[in-house]
């Protein structure tokens, strides 16, 4: 499926794919921190902002392969991909799929685990109700988990009444289907950049050093008094801990 998507600058590619229930804007408030060196690729996954779906029945596979899809018509042989929390999820996708695609993952508040059979049910009940509930009534405790900060809080409300339904159903049940990537994370050698808030709600800091300790080539980064959503909350600590790894990267 062909992707909408905002860019920034020219140079080396990098891609950053937003979580759900989000758009490409997810990173607005951190674009002005970033090297202006690199060409910055912001896509609306599918289902998400103007990268409607007309059905749902699809598989985190297939948002990695729009991915793919997108790098082949832009002329990007190579790039960094970094995603926060599903936005991860679809980067993993992409090294499992296509590694030669990747100089280096970044996974923003995500993590390499499957669901639990907790959490799968939990999104298909949701996927149940959404034709009876609105979005808000749905994912009611979901913005105030994301962040404690109250405009970031007020954004993330926004964020999911404006969702569409064929595009929430197909992103909880392409979350719910996914494999675990603990496997890929100790194969791949690929740089991998870890980047968490120290309170996030979402993912605990046990998990965060799970992941660190038990992968091939990884580094991490905490930022302080951040939540789920750092890049809104902390926009230039989140920026300059991309930038060192893109950086290196690109040094070598
Ligand atoms: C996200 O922020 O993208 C989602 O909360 C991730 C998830 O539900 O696993």
């Amino acid at each position: 499926m062909e992707l909408f998507f905002s860019e920034q600058g020219t140079g080396y590619p990098v891609i950053f794919l937003h979580g759900f229930p989000f758009d490409h804007l997810l990173w607005e408030p951190m674009k002005k921190f970033l090297p202006g060196d690199n060409r910055f690729i912001f896509p609306d996954v599918r289902g998400f902002g103007k990268s409607l779906a007309k059905k749902s029945d699809y598989l985190m596979e297939d948002m990695a392969k729009d991915i793919i899809q997108l790098l082949d018509a832009e002329g990007v042989r190579k790039a960094i991909i970094g995603g926060h929390s599903m936005g991860g999820y679809i980067a993993l996708e992409i090294l499992r799929q296509a590694p030669n695609r990747l100089d280096g993952i970044i996974l923003v508040a995500s993590h390499i685990y499957a669901d639990t059979e907790e959490k799968q049910s939990e999104r298909f009940n949701t996927i149940e109700q959404i034709d009876f509930k609105s979005l808000i009534e749905l994912l009611e405790g979901m913005p105030n988990k994301l962040s404690t900060d109250e405009i970031v809080q007020t954004y993330c409300k926004k964020m999911v009444e404006k969702s569409k339904a064929i595009g929430v159903k197909g992103a909880l049940r392409a979350m719910a289907k996914r494999q675990s990537s603990e496997n890929l994370w100790i194969t791949a050698a690929t740089p991998k950049l870890i980047i968490a808030g120290d309170n996030d709600q979402f993912i605990k800091p046990e998990i965060i050093e799970k992941m660190a300790i038990n992968g091939r080539n990884v580094s991490k980064i905490i930022i302080k008094d951040a939540g789920h959503m750092l890049m809104r909350e902390k926009p230039e600590a989140t920026a300059n801990a991309l930038k060192d790894f893109i950086n290196q990267i690109r040094s070598r």
